[in-house]
């Protein structure tokens, strides 16, 4: 997700920093290059040699002293891609606000033109003042980005819960991959996206699914906010969380799916069928729990709108994106659900491919167009997978946008 990309971690001193050395490591796996920095007062919740351990680069505390025979602040200001500070304490970010460069950490957010990400976490009372309410308001109003700390146990007894704990590493990665992406060609394109399975009630504790785990549209909405767009995410029941700060509508039957879709129809956008939609439900819903009276049992079904189908009639300007998930003929087939539910692209897996599929992390497709062209796509992560999927579609949004122009 994040191969070759240099993120500096700035830790300041509050108890969430115990939480960042597993957030480094979440870094790592994503394929970061990693260094830290920290404020004197980190020091005294986990020491430097934690982080020089974690990432095999100093971990540096202090202004005045330099290592590698150059001006550190300087030196931090300009290596990495992205500063990361996390978490920022109430006084941090009251220095940010106002300039004051007084240890290595702030000096360097000072000195740098990177982009960079205020992760706060403090004391409910300390993140509601109006004092730190203004210094973010003004952080934000120079363009930086302060995410909202999460809502939760806070770590002293006393106060319970309360909204200022670190968010989530789920919620940071999002943050840190939404700021590195630079190449905003979706910029406010509208992107409705299904995902995941659907589930349609037989009684009231039975229903009929699929093994769809909602992975592949995340990673759609993930990469297209990443890209600009104005998302709607529209999933059925998952075991996994979406994307944080994305419009998420979380619905349950087919026939819910659809109405949700077509209330955010995107007019002049991008329209992504990624969800396994149950093609069938139960002709009738029982109210009370079915028997096993009986030795042999059937339960009629009848047929479910098909998304993508029905809003082709809503089509003029947008492009629609569909998949298809076959284990044989792949081709043949997908040609076929192309043309008639009038897609401009597909996307088609087996998911008897290794790596392809349902759960995992990966997929392995080839895409169709309208036009007959077929690329083959090796096995790649599912994000990296949906950047090559909304560029083609962006594409195609943009030339028939040039056309409809001319
Ligand atoms: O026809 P088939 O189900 O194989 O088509 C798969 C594509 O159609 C996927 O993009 C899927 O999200 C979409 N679809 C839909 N509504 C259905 C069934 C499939 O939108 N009821």
């Amino acid at each position: 997700m994040f191969s070759g990309k240099k993120i500096l971690v700035g830790v300041c001193g509050g108890i969430a920093v115990y939480k960042i050395c597993e957030l480094v490591r979440e870094l790592q796996r994503k394929n970061a290059i990693v260094r830290t920095m920290l404020t004197p007062d980190a020091t005294r919740f986990v020491s430097p040699l934690t982080f020089e351990s974690l990432t095999g680069a100093p971990a540096p505390v202090d202004l005045f002293q330099s290592y590698k025979n150059e001006i550190e602040h300087i030196e931090l200001a300009t290596w990495p891609d992205i500063v990361v500070v996390a978490p920022a304490t109430a006084t941090t970010i009251a220095k940010f606000a106002h300039g004051i460069a007084d240890n290595l950490l702030t000096a360097t957010f000072l000195a740098t033109r990177k982009n960079v990400l205020i992760i706060p976490a403090m004391n409910t009372g300390m993140w509601e003042n109006p004092a730190t309410k203004d210094n973010i308001a003004l952080l934000r109003s120079r363009g930086y980005t302060v995410v909202e700390p999460a809502y939760g146990r806070m770590a002293s007894q006393r106060e319970g819960v309360g909204v200022g704990r670190l968010p989530e590493y789920a919620v940071i990665v999002s943050h840190i991959f939404r700021n590195l992406w630079e190449n905003k060609f979706l910029a406010d394109v509208s992107v409705t996206i299904t995902a995941g399975c659907t589930r349609e009630k037989i009684d009231p504790v039975r229903f009929i699914s699929n093994y769809a785990s909602g992975k592949m549209g995340f990673a759609l909405a993930e990469a297209a906010a990443a890209m600009g767009a104005d998302v709607t995410l529209v999933h059925g029941p998952t075991h996994i969380d979406p994307p944080s700060g994305i419009k998420s509508l979380q619905v349950e039957s087919a026939e819910a799916m659809f109405a949700a879709t077509k209330a955010n129809y995107p007019l002049n956008g991008v329209l992504i069928g990624a969800a396994a939609v149950s093609d069938f439900r139960p002709a009738k819903f029982s109210n009370r729990k079915l028997k096993k009276d009986e030795a042999e049992f059937s339960i009629p079904l009848v047929k479910n709108p098909d998304i993508l189908f029905e809003l082709k009639a809503l089509k003029k300007k947008s492009v629609h994106v569909g998949f298809a998930l076959e284990t044989n003929d792949e081709i043949a087939y997908a040609k076929n659900k192309l043309k008639n539910k009038d897609l401009d692209l597909i996307v088609v897996n087996n998911p008897q491919d290794a790596g392809a599929g349902f759960s995992v992390d990966t997929n392995k497709v080839k895409i169709l167009f309208a036009n007959g062209e077929i690329i083959d796509v090796p096995l790649m992560n599912k994000l990296l997978l949906s950047v090559e999927i909304l560029k083609n579609a962006s594409t195609i949004l943009k030339n028939q946008n040039a056309a409809d122009g001319r």
